[in-house]
C-alpha cells in the first residue's frame, strides 16, 4: 500500500481562484453559437447570450474571463465593436478560418457576460497592429467616469456609469501571431503602451506583460531585465500539450492508442518543470516575487474533429482530459505562492473545453467535471503534502493537492495508470476529523466522452471506496480516476 502524509500545520500558500479561470477568443463557435446567439435567436437568451451556456459557467463559478484573444486581439480594434449593431464594421478573421467577423460582440457584450457570469473580466489588448492612443481610449472607455470624448461615447452607446476593470494583458504572443517581436523590442513596445493606460476614478489595473512560449527562457529573461513591478504585475506563461508533441500531427482527440495517452500525460506534465524554471528566473531580476506569473493559455490541443473547419479547433473532450486538466491544476496549485491565475483554451466549442454546443444543445465535457470537482480549493490554503514517488509508463503514478478552507480539508488525488488500482494509506497531520465524504470522475475507458446525446457518460459521481480512523484514511483509487475527499 502506497502511502501519502498531508501535515495541515504546513500552510504554504493561498490558491488563488483565478488559477481555475477561463479564456474565450473570437475563434470558431467560441463566441458566436457557443456563448452568444443575439437577442432574435430562437435559441434562449439574455441579451444575446445563451442562458444555458451562462448557467453553465456560473454553476462552475467561473472567477475570471479572458477575451477577445489570443492572436485575434491583436488585430482587433474595439471601436469597431461598439455603438448600433447595423452600423458596425465588418471584418476577416484572418487567423481563424478567414470568416467575417461582424463585431456584433464587442466591449459592452462582452462586459454584459462577465456581469451575467459574475465573474472578473481580463482584457487582452491590441499590441500588434494596434496604436497607444487606441489602447489608451479603449481604458478610458471602459473605466473613465469623467468627461471626455471617450466616456461621452459611451454614455452614447448606453452605459453611463464606467465598468472596473483589473485584468489587462498588454498584447498576446507578441513573440509569434502577435508581431513576430524580439523579446527587448516588445519590452520597450511594452513599457510605452502601458504608460497610457490610466487608473481612472479608483480603478486600479493590473497589467499582464507577454510572457515566454513553452520552454523559452530566453524571453523570460530579456523581459524580466527590462520590465519591473513599476511596469507589470505578471508576465504570461502560453504552454499547449501536443500528444504527438508534432504541430502537424498532434493525434486524435477521441482515437488514441495507450502509447498516446502516456505521451499526453508525459508532455502534459512538462508544465510543471517549465514553471519552475520560470520562476528561478523570474526571481533573479524580480528577487521580492512581485512579479507574478499566469498561465493565460493551456491545455490540450488535438487534430480538428473531422468534417470540420480547420480554422475552428473543435475537438471532442475524453477522460483523456479530465485526467490531465487535473495533472495540470495541481500543478497550478503546488506553484500557487507565484502563479496567480490560469486560462484554460478555451471556454466553448475550441480546444480543451469545458462545454460544447450544437445547435441549442449544450453538453458538459469531462474536463468541466474536473473543474467543478476542484472549486473546493478556491482560496483555500494548500498543505503540505508528500507521497511515495513511484513511476510507471515513465509518469508518476500518483498527483496529489491538499487545502484548508473553513475547517475543512479537501485532498485531489489522480490516478493516472490505465489498468492499475492504486490503495493508499493518506496519514493526516494536525487536523482531527470525524467524517469524509468522497466525489469521483473516472471511466474504466479512458476514451469515454459526453455527446448531445449522451450526456451523463463522465460526470461527477459520489465516491465511497475508503475507510477513516484516527488520523488515517485508506483509499482505492481505481484506473484512470480523479477524486477529492471532503474531510471535517
Ligand atoms: O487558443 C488558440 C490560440 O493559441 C490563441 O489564439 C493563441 O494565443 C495561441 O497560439
Amino acid at each position: 500500500m502506497k502511502k501519502l502524509t498531508i501535515n495541515t500545520s504546513a500552510r504554504l500558500s493561498k490558491v488563488n481562484s483565478n488559477i481555475f479561470g477561463h479564456f474565450s477568443e473570437h475563434l470558431g463557435r467560441c463566441i458566436y453559437e457557443g456563448i452568444y446567439v443575439g437577442e432574435d435567436s430562437p435559441i434562449p437568451n439574455t441579451k444575446g447570450i445563451r442562458n444555458d451556456v451562462c448557467s453553465a459557467l456560473k454553476e462552475l463559478e467561473v472567477p475570471v474571463l479572458r477575451w477577445p484573444g489570443g492572436c485575434f486581439a491583436d488585430e482587433y480594434h474595439w471601436m469597431d465593436g461598439i455603438g448600433p449593431k447595423e452600423n458596425r464594421k465588418k471584418m476577416i478573421n484572418t487567423h481563424w478560418g478567414g470568416v467575417t467577423e461582424d463585431n456584433s460582440f464587442g466591449t459592452h457584450e462582452f462586459f454584459e457576460l462577465c456581469a451575467q457570469i459574475g465573474c472578473e473580466p481580463y482584457l487582452a489588448g491590441n499590441l500588434g497592429s494596434g496604436t497607444v492612443q487606441e489602447m489608451s481610449q479603449w481604458i478610458e472607455y471602459i473605466t473613465s467616469g469623467g468627461i471626455s470624448p471617450m466616456t461621452e461615447l459611451r454614455r452614447k452607446n448606453g452605459r453611463n456609469e464606467p465598468w472596473k476593470l483589473k485584468y489587462l494583458g498588454i498584447g498576446n504572443e507578441s513573440w509569434g501571431c502577435g508581431g513576430n517581436m524580439r523579446p527587448q523590442y516588445y519590452a520597450d513596445l511594452y513599457r510605452q503602451y502601458q504608460t497610457y493606460c490610466r487608473n481612472y476614478n479608483g480603478n486600479e489595473l493590473y497589467k499582464v506583460a507577454c510572457g515566454p512560449n513553452a520552454d523559452d527562457y530566453g524571453w523570460t529573461e530579456e523581459i524580466m531585465k527590462a520590465l519591473k513591478p513599476c511596469h507589470t504585475r505578471a508576465i504570461s506563461l502560453h504552454y499547449y500539450t501536443i500528444p504527438s508533441g508534432d504541430w502537424s500531427h498532434k493525434g486524435d482527440a477521441v482515437e488514441f492508442t495507450e502509447e498516446e495517452y502516456y505521451k499526453t500525460v508525459k508532455n502534459a506534465l512538462y508544465i510543471d518543470k517549465i514553471i519552475s524554471r520560470h520562476l528561478e528566473i523570474m526571481s533573479v531580476y524580480d528577487p521580492a516575487h512581485e512579479i507574478g506569473l499566469i498561465v493565460d493559455e493551456w491545455g490540450n490541443w488535438f487534430d480538428v474533429e473531422k468534417g470540420t473547419n480547420p480554422g475552428f479547433l473543435y475537438q471532442q473532450n475524453t477522460m483523456r482530459d479530465a485526467v490531465t486538466s487535473a495533472l495540470n491544476l495541481d500543478i497550478f496549485i503546488k506553484h500557487s505562492d507565484r502563479v496567480v491565475m490560469a486560462n484554460i483554451a478555451q471556454a466553448v466549442n475550441v480546444l480543451q473545453s469545458v462545454i460544447l454546443t450544437e445547435g441549442d444543445k449544450m453538453v458538459k465535457t469531462p474536463t468541466y467535471h474536473i473543474f467543478d470537482m476542484y472549486r473546493c480549493h478556491k482560496e483555500g490554503e494548500r498543505v503540505f503534502t508528500c507521497a511515495d514517488s513511484e513511476e510507471r509508463e515513465g509518469i508518476p503514478a500518483l498527483s496529489h493537492c491538499a487545502t484548508v478552507k473553513d475547517g475543512v480539508l479537501s485532498v485531489s488525488l489522480t490516478n493516472p495508470l490505465l489498468k492499475e488500482t492504486q490503495e493508499l494509506e493518506i496519514d493526516v497531520c494536525g487536523f482531527d476529523f470525524t467524517s469524509v465524504e468522497g466525489k469521483i470522475v473516472s471511466d474504466s475507458d479512458i476514451h469515454a466522452h459526453n455527446t448531445f446525446t449522451e450526456k451523463e457518460n463522465v460526470t461527477i459521481k459520489k465516491f465511497g471506496d475508503y475507510s477513516a480512523e484516527k488520523g488515517r484514511i485508506k483509499v482505492k483509487l481505481p484506473p484512470c480516476s480523479v477524486v477529492t475527499l471532503s474531510v471535517k
